[in-house]
């Protein structure tokens, strides 16, 4: 995610860009920037918030009625001003903006090296801009051209837009995958991310297609695809106001991240998972194999609901590498004087980057000698650059308190993890292996499904909103999701709820049932099954109210249930990626019926950076 704005037209540019960066800086920023095109190009960009990038261009000569600017959501490249877009060719005589990952970069700019290249940037965006370069150049056509040809190689997703100062009146943008609005006005046009930096200029947009390419002048729009064939562009409306639209049309942020999942889930696979090579390209844990292959013990350190994703990771972890593993609150962790050797391999986990305790429980553990290896949403943030290694979750920016979609990336990265450790130590055999990596390929399309329970879900908080206690109970893999998923109701709905494994119970808990209490079972079909079925008799028995997620197909829980949520089937290590979803939406629909704040429910920091 990262914020595109562009403008040609009779006004100036500048005003039109700034206003549209700040528009779009809900998309996630850590870096912007600007070019424009008036007697040569001017490119400005600056590691920071927008309205860091605005001051220091006050007093310098902005004239133009051209340009491109950016909002960047780090991916290749920590952010920094040289990392920042929009990048310059090596001529200087085009400079680009990038939304999403070009997934062959490194093999692209292999071979600009060769050719002689060098780069400012580490970013992937610099090499596919001067691919482009150098194919305009051997291939002596226009920029028109060079795009598609590029774009014929490319490997990834990406919304590109170009100026060539060669043609000061054109701009030229390409899309697939990632989003782009272009906005016709009178005599003037406007790219942008989403239509919010466009509305309050004009509501005719053109939503532009996969494979697709835009050749924009102020007054004419020409639409192709990467065979040259001329498209008629589709004019359409805009029937959203400015805040819907930052919402992409969703109540609050926390569902539109809920509705997001099938695609981060596939973001965060992507360039990772092969499944037809049955391989995982992961070069944080490839470069630094030996030491997580030969760990003598895992420690999983991390905060809230990322304990929760260490939970499940120890339990996969556990399962396929036979590597003892401990999860440990870094809070805890950092008071404590925890024995740590050298042997030891830290993955700390956290969607910000920024927890302050998972901070100093990670130099705690570097002090004693452990190798960190970090798992975090945000590039380039302090847990990213303290860690000796790491994979990033590639959710994009997640604007909602509560963690949706950082939860289910999490889960999908230290699967991946767990079975690139596997392989290398032959601890799984190369069926089973082969089966799990077709079960990641295929949680994209499984959320999908779930998500269509949503109707079901929301009719269901309807009859509980009014609960003022709630137990959530799991066994196994899904132990930890009955956790994140009293968590979510807590935090949203501000009811209280405890998860507890659901053989627990009998030690104590069930004392709570009775015919008032909630009682959310997770119970898709698993090895546990049988005794949780038990578990849901002797709640049933004491009257309980008893909502169950299920896998579909199960037809003894529906019987003894009062309210069911089913799910696909899948393979017990990547069900909790599954079973979490309802939970999410449970918790949402719950503190809607109660009128919370969901995107800022009250108390709480979307990043806890005090200790
Ligand atoms: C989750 O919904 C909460 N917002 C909170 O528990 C969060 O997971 C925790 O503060 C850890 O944050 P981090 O992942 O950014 O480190
Ligand atoms: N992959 C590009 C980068 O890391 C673009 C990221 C974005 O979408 O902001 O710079």
């Amino acid at each position: 995610m990262c914020g595109i704005v562009a403008y040609i037209g009779p006004r100036e540019a500048y005003p039109v860009l700034l206003k549209g960066l700040k528009r779009l800086e809900y998309r996630g920023y850590d870096s912007s920037g600007v070019a424009l095109l008036n007697n040569g190009l001017k490119v400005y960009k600056k590691k920071g918030k927008v309205a860091e990038l605005e001051e220091s261009l006050v007093g310098k000569d902005l004239h133009a009625h051209a340009g491109i600017g950016h909002t960047r959501w780090a991916t290749h490249g920590e952010p920094s001003d040289r990392n920042a877009h929009p990048h310059q060719s090596a001529n200087g005589k085009l400079a680009m903006i990038h939304n999403g990952i070009i997934e062959n970069y490194a093999q692209l700019k292999n071979e600009l090296l060769k050719k002689g290249y060098s780069f400012k940037s580490d970013t992937d965006t610099e090499v596919l801009l001067n691919f482009i370069e150098d194919i305009q150049i051997n291939n002596d056509c226009g920029l028109e051209e060079a795009v598609r040809i590029a774009l014929k190689r490319v490997v990834g997703a990406y919304v590109i837009v170009l100026l060539d100062e060669d043609n000061p009146d054109t701009i030229i943008a390409a899309r697939k995958g990632s989003p782009l609005v272009i906005g016709v006005g009178k005599g003037e046009h406007f790219l942008a991310s989403d239509a919010s930096p466009i509305i309050e200029y004009t509501k005719e947009v053109v939503y532009i297609n996969d494979y697709e390419l835009a050749i924009i002048k102020a007054d004419e729009l020409v639409l192709k695809n990467l065979g040259n064939e001329k498209i008629t562009p589709f004019v359409q409306k805009l029937d959203m106001e400015l805040a819907a639209i930052e919402k992409g049309g969703y109540d609050h942020f926390m569902l539109k991240e809920i509705f997001e999942q099938p695609d981060t889930i596939f973001d965060c696979l992507r360039g990772r998972l092969d499944i037809i090579n049955n391989t995982i390209t992961m070069a944080g844990v490839q470069n630094n194999i030996e030491q997580l292959k030969n760990a003598n013990r895992i420690i999983i350190i991390a905060c809230g609901t990322s304990w929760h994703a260490g939970l499940v990771a120890e339990y996969i972890i556990e399962e396929l590498c036979r590597i003892p593993v401990e999860v440990e609150y870094a809070s805890e962790f950092r008071y404590r004087n925890p024995v740590v050797h050298k042997g030891d391999v830290i993955i700390a986990i956290s969607q910000s980057g920024e927890t302050a305790d998972t901070i100093v429980a990670i130099d705690k553990a570097k002090e004693q000698g452990a190798f960190i290896f970090g798992v975090v949403n945000v590039v380039g943030s302090s847990i990213a650059r303290i860690s000796h290694a790491g994979a990033y979750t590639h959710a994009g920016p997640e604007i909602g308190v509560a963690s949706t979609k950082a939860f289910t990336a999490q889960l999908v990265v230290l699967t991946m993890i767990a079975l690139k450790i596997a392989k290398e130590k032959n601890s799984i055999n190369e069926e089973r292996y082969a089966h799990l990596i077709n079960e990641l390929h295929n949680i994209p399309e499984k959320v999908k499904e779930v998500l269509l329970i949503n109707d079901v879900v929301k009719n269901i908080a309807v009859k509980y909103k009014d609960a003022t206690d709630a137990l959530y109970l799991g066994r196994g893999y899904n132990f930890p999701i009955a956790l994140e998923g009293a968590l979510k109701l807590k935090e949203i709905s501000y009811i209280h709820a405890e998860g507890y494994p659901a053989a627990e119970m009998k030690h104590g808990p069930i004392a709570l049932v009775d015919e008032n209490l909630p009682v959310v079972f997770v119970a898709t079909k698993d090895i546990y099954h049988e005794k949780i079925i038990s578990n849901v008799q002797e709640i049933k028995a004491r009257k309980g109210k008893i909502i169950a997620v299920i896998s579909s197909g199960d037809e003894i829980i529906p019987a003894m249930a009062n309210d069911v949520m089913i799910v696909p089937e899948a393979d017990e290590i990547v069900a909790p990626i599954i079973s979490v979803i309802p939970l999410q939406l449970l918790s949402y629909y719950i503190g809607i019926a109660k009128g919370c704040d969901v995107d800022k429910p009250r108390n709480l920091a979307k990043s806890v950076t005090v200790e």
